[in-house]
């Protein structure tokens, strides 16, 4: 299974990282803009290969599409990533020239991928890919959800003090700092509900730090995350290439599930060798559903953006 990464920087080298030490992919292809950047990257990564035992084939190349034909699952990464005090969504001029350039070269040589979009603003980067490329629906991914849950469990197991791997925890809507929605009433430490073990206010602290957690790290590395977002899109390869039909909060394109059309926004999928397999439109209280709506707005105003 081939794996290709446009970007190779921060997020994409540490995605090329997880596939190959976790042996989820046999090829992955770095792909960056920036002359001999890439094949950096995949040297030194290709470097770790003896010592930690794996056999995935790792190339870098320099904006050579031709590289990347036949992937089965192409990422997303090019971009710029945000620095201290910058939203996600003050990125999006640049990001949108990109991305768009990216998609169109990568199915020239790759017509049956799925795409996996990560650069920000994600689920605005999510719909226009949609959007420029015509791919069904169930071919564009955006990663944003699989972090913010692993952001959202590592919170709670603090608050608990207890392993993250006995945390369940989703996070749907948005991926910015105000639209995200950390799901706390159904957050559970070995199936009994956090609720038992943290109070109201406690939660309430949980839910902000979870909410932040990007702008946290921004601040104190100066540049946005990478090893926790590399993970989490390699997580979500692995549940595609080896159709493993995990249920990962994603963004994708709503045609009325959670009383919302055209626009990406994260939810909870089963995703699959097709991508999204299933989206699941589960039950959400008044709160839940009145957050959802104003996050959908919040998405809604930026994807306008991209008519400016
Ligand atoms: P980075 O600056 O380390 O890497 C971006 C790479 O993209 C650079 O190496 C650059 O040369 C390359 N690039 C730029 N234009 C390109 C083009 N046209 N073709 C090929 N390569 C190109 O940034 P980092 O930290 O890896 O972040 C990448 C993106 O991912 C940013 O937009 C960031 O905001 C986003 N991000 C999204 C997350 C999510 O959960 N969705 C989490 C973390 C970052």
């Amino acid at each position: 299974m081939k794996v290709t990464i446009v970007g190779a920087g921060n997020v994409g080298a540490s995605c090329a990282d997880v596939i190959s030490y976790r042996g989820i992919a046999s090829e992955v292809v770095l792909l960056d803009i920036k002359e001999g950047f890439a094949e950096g990257k995949a040297m030194d990564l290709m470097q770790c290969a003896t010592n930690t035992g794996f056999n995935t084939v790792i190339t870098g190349v320099t904006n050579d599409y031709s590289k990347t034909a036949n992937s089965n699952v192409v990422v997303i990464t090019s971009g710029i990533p945000r620095k201290p005090g910058m939203t996600r969504e003050e990125l999006i001029g640049i990001n949108a020239g990109i991305v768009k350039t990216v998609a169109d070269n990568v199915l020239t040589h790759s017509p049956n991928a799925i795409i996996v979009v990560v650069s920000n603003p994600m689920d605005t980067m999510t719909y226009l890919t949609l959007k420029a490329t015509g791919l069904p629906k169930n071919r564009v991914i955006g990663m944003g959800g699989a972090l913010d849950s692993s952001r959202f469990r590592y919170y709670l197991s603090r608050a608990l003090d207890k392993p993250s791997n006995d945390v369940s925890a989703m996070v749907i809507g948005g991926h910015g700092d105000t639209t995200m929605i950390p799901l706390t009433r159904l957050a559970s430490y070995n199936g009994i509900p956090v609720s038992e073990f943290l109070s109201e206010e406690e939660l309430a602290k949980v839910a902000a730090a979870t909410m932040v957690g990007g702008a946290t790290l921004t601040g104190l590395l100066g540049t946005s995350a990478w090893y926790a977002p590399g993970a989490s899109v390699a997580y979500l390869v692995d549940s595609i290439l080896n159709d493993q039909k995990k249920m990962i909060a994603c963004s994708v394109m709503l045609d009325g599930e959670y009383g919302q059309s055209d626009i990406c926004i994260g939810v909870p999928c089963i995703i699959g060798k097709n991508g999204i397999e299933e989206i699941l439109d589960i039950t959400l209280n008044d709160a839940e559903k009145e957050k959802f709506a104003k996050s959908a707005e919040a998405v809604i105003n930026m994807n306008e953006d991209l008519k400016s």
